[in-house]
């Protein structure tokens, strides 16, 4: 751990625990002046967390979550939050697998964003993708009727496996059809590692996936 990692948190502290969450439900971890029932959405794996700013500070009246599985990124995200003001967004430091499959009900989630998740590119490192058909499925069940997935990578052989597991998920249907990505979406807010891969001039791969109505379970 740096020795030079801040640890107050220069205002409000939102971050939430998994117990929190487990116990106490998402709802009472929001400002009850957000409407009810929560418009709620995810964002797996924020790294340095400017994609989930933008999008909190664009839509106030929406429920973020921000789920990290590194604790110094969460750390970092609640003291830029608490000096952002923002006070719709609540992250929580835990693995995106756990969360869609645990704590999450179905149909609760109008959004799920994972933005560039590691794409372990060494053979033998394939069971660590995010993307897999488990994961997949949990986070298809987590969505409303209408809601929306969307996955970014940079990695060519990570897009076709996330093309064949998006495309076999019998709840979602791909919303970018015929084409089974898009390689530029107008009008995106760009991550803080997609700026690097576009400098670096790699390829980009965009998904968006949607439960349609009448899927609810
Ligand atoms: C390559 S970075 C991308 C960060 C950011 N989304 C972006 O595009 O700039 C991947 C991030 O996902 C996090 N991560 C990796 N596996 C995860 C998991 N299973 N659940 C939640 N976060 C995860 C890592 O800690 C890291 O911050």
């Amino acid at each position: 751990m740096s020795r030079s990692l801040k640890y107050d948190i220069p205002g409000p502290d939102w971050r939430c625990s998994v117990l929190d969450v487990s116990e106490r439900g998402w709802p009472t971890l929001f400002d009850p002046a957000l409407s009810a029932p929560l418009e709620l959405a995810l964002e797996i794996g924020f790294g340095r967390g400017e994609f989930l700013l933008d999008l909190a500070a664009k839509r106030p009246e929406t429920a973020f979550i921000g789920v990290e599985v590194s604790f110094k990124r969460v750390l970092k995200m609640a003291r830029k939050l608490a000096r952002s003001g923002l006070t719709n967004t609540r992250l929580l430091e835990a693995r995106g697998e756990l969360v869609v499959r645990d704590l999450l009900p179905p149909a609760s989630v109008r959004e799920i964003w994972i933005n560039f998740s590691d794409p372990w590119p060494k053979d033998r490192h394939y069971k660590r993708r995010l993307i897999q058909s488990e994961f997949v499925a949990n986070a298809a069940r987590c969505l409303t009727s209408g809601g929306m997935l969307h996955v970014a990578t940079d990695d060519v052989l990570y897009a076709s496996q996330i093309d064949e597991v998006l495309s076999r998920e019998p709840l979602l249907e791909n919303t970018f059809a015929p084409e089974r990505w898009l390689a530029e979406v107008p009008g995106r807010m760009q991550t803080g590692y997609e700026l690097q891969w576009r400098a670096e001039g790699r390829s980009l791969h965009f998904f968006a996936y949607r439960r349609p109505s009448g899927h609810e379970s």
